[in-house]
């Protein structure tokens, strides 16, 4: 019994959990992925899984991406970085949903399957259901050699190395990591960017994991907010464009761990419905980065505080604006707009997990979750 308990602090590194410990690796795990395949100084992507099968790629009508839990949020991520870049129509869908609805499944279509442990029964079925079809499917796993790794007719690895906790975090940004290496890649090869933007976008994305770290720096501030706040009842997360995906899953980490109810919102969604939940007792964590659609976050922000709702800004650094309405701001460094769910994705992770902590919760082990759910 000593030596295990002994063992498992060793796994965890000085961690008191492994979900802190992923969190904190999430800089190197995207190096990791990146690592021989974005040449930075050269301007390359080379991606085999890709470069075999380029032509599927760039006569894909459209991308089909199935996925379930944090791949699917990762999977939503992708579809604005493929359309924004790549222009590229992309479907996200949840596997249980897509298998179950005699989907339109075309010869041309290319279909992506992620997922992390590479063992989700749904997501299992959804490719099987597209391969009977005769569409091309690539799978973007965590796990090396596990059963969608080999079903999938080609695909790439995430290399994120063993993800424990059961709520996922280094696994959801590695996912994202690789489909912009994909999504750039095809960018060039159907000729969408030029090459001074694409070169500046491997500059941008090399730079990611010291804004990681940087960004992580907000810990001591995160377990203030998370003090200030672990006894709500319900928070509501709220984010546009790039990062309504990131409001999504922040909700769904905190649901998985402190067991808090939360629902993820685009930001521009909350006057047709949940800003008749808001009062002083309603955390409001808001994405309002420094791009996009700012201004008008800004604008749902005000809407928050004067029905006294609380305000949790997650902000690009040096933010005012934000600051001056908010309860509390976490800022994230400055990227370009479609990374810059890499960053902020970091304090949501965080807030969740020292709540979790603080409600005396199972961290790594949340009452009826699995790491892989292997049943249909
Ligand atoms: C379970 C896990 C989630 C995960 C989902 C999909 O519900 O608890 O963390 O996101 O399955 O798993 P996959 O391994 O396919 O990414």
């Amino acid at each position: 019994q000593e030596l295990q308990m002994n063992l498992e602090q060793i796994e965890k590194g000085g961690y008191d959990h492994f979900m802190l410990k992923e969190i904190y690796e999430q800089p190197n795990a995207i190096v990791d992925t990146y690592r021989g395949r974005m040449l930075v100084d050269k301007g390359i992507i080379r991606m085999a899984g890709v470069d075999d099968n380029i032509e599927k790629f760039t006569n894909a009508k459209r991308i089909i991406i199935v996925a379930c839990g944090t791949s699917w949020h990762a999977g939503l991520v992708a579809e604005y970085i493929f359309e924004d870049i790549a222009r590229i129509p992309v479907e996200v869908e949840y596997a249980s949903e897509f298998r179950y609805r005699n989907p339109i499944i075309n010869k041309n279509d290319v279909v992506i399957a992620i997922s992390q442990s590479g063992e989700t029964a749904d997501t299992m079925a959804a490719i099987k259901l597209a391969k009977e079809k005769g569409a091309f499917v690539f799978g973007v796993c965590n796990v090396v050699g596990s059963s969608i790794s080999r079903e999938t007719h080609a695909g790439a690895y995430t290399h994120a190395g063993p993800e424990i906790g059961v709520a996922s975090t280094k696994a959801f940004t590695t996912q994202i990591t690789v489909l912009s290496l994909i999504a750039l890649k095809l960018a060039k090869a159907k000729g969408e960017i030029n090459n001074a933007d694409f070169h500046y976008h491997l500059q941008e994305l090399d730079l990611i994991p010291g804004k990681i770290k940087k960004a992580l720096e907000a810990n001591d501030h995160i377990k203030e907010v998370a003090k200030k706040y672990m006894n709500a009842a319900n928070f509501l997360y709220l984010g546009r464009g790039f990062n309504f995906p990131v409001a999504l899953e922040g909700a769904l980490k905190l649901k998985e761990i402190s067991y808090i109810h939360a629902e993820g919102y685009p930001a521009a969604e909350m006057k047709h419905g949940p800003i008749a939940l808001i009062d002083e007792k309603m955390p409001v964590v808001v994405i309002a980065t420094k791009k996009g659609h700012y201004e008008k976050v800004v604008s749902n922000i005000q809407e928050i505080k004067s029905r006294e709702g609380r305000i949790i800004g997650i902000v690009t650094e040096g933010d005012e604006d934000v600051r001056s309405m908010a309860n509390y701001v976490i800022e994230v460094p400055d990227t370009i707009e479609a990374f810059t769910p890499l960053l902020t994705t970091i304090p949501l992770q965080l807030l969740s997990y020292h709540i979790a902590v603080m409600l005396n919760k199972n961290v790594d082990q949340p009452r009826n979750l699995a790491k892989s759910v292997t049943v249909e």
